[in-house]
């Protein structure tokens, strides 16, 4: 089965239990600085991966069919920011100094309360007005592009307007409606990577 919502519950579950493996980790002595990085390292680039994917496949398909769809984007793409900022700050510093703790909480803080929201309320939604092929469908999607990036250095990762990503996805849904009125995704995948509304610093 390749539901989006089960495949995007999933790998929250994941997340959760890495930053639990890195509480284990941190409660050893002497630290082992190796173990922390090898569960830091993926877990950076999945928090990565797995935003981008809801961005390019998941949100606009919400924005689509869902009963209170702009406020829950707009939430998702600042927390996503959010997250990415923590993540993208921990990588400037080595594993396990202060200054990286620091930044790995607040990704996780960021995630977490954002992991609660996104499964209150977007996919919550979708659980409600998504058919149940339509899910398989963009599951399959979403599977495939985390297969295709498994790390995020040929995705850009950077953070994003909220406001401007709600408004461009709007375009491109009544422009998609106007040529068949039908909940085509085939268009939105042949287009390749969303082009990215870049947050003024
Ligand atoms: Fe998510
Ligand atoms: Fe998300």
């Amino acid at each position: 089965m390749a539901d989006i919502v089960e495949l995007i519950f999933e790998d929250h579950q994941w997340f959760r239990r890495q930053f639990a493996d890195l509480d284990e980790l941190r409660a050893q002595s002497p630290r082992d600085c190796a173990a922390l990085e090898a569960v830091w390292k993926p877990l950076a680039r999945r928090l990565d991966v797995h935003a981008v994917a809801e961005e390019e496949i998941f949100y606009p398909q919400l924005l689509r069919v869902g009963d209170d769809a702009r406020p829950e984007t707009l939430d998702a793409i600042g927390d996503h920011n959010d997250i990415r900022d923590g993540v993208h700050d921990a990588e400037k510093h080595a594993v396990g100094d202060a200054q990286w703790w620091a930044a790995v909480r607040r990704a996780r803080e960021a995630n977490d309360e954002h992991m609660a929201e996104e499964e209150r309320e977007g996919l919550a939604d979708f659980r409600r007005t998504a058919t149940a092929a339509f899910r398989d469908a963009l599951g399959r999607r979403f599977a495939a592009y985390l297969s295709e990036h498994r790390t995020a250095d040929d995705i850009d990762t950077s953070d994003i307007d909220p406001e401007g990503y709600v408004e461009e996805v709007a375009e491109e849904l009544s422009e998609d409606e106007g040529h068949t009125g039908s909940l085509r995704i085939g268009s939105m995948k042949d287009r390749g990577t969303r082009r990215r509304v870049h947050r003024d610093a």
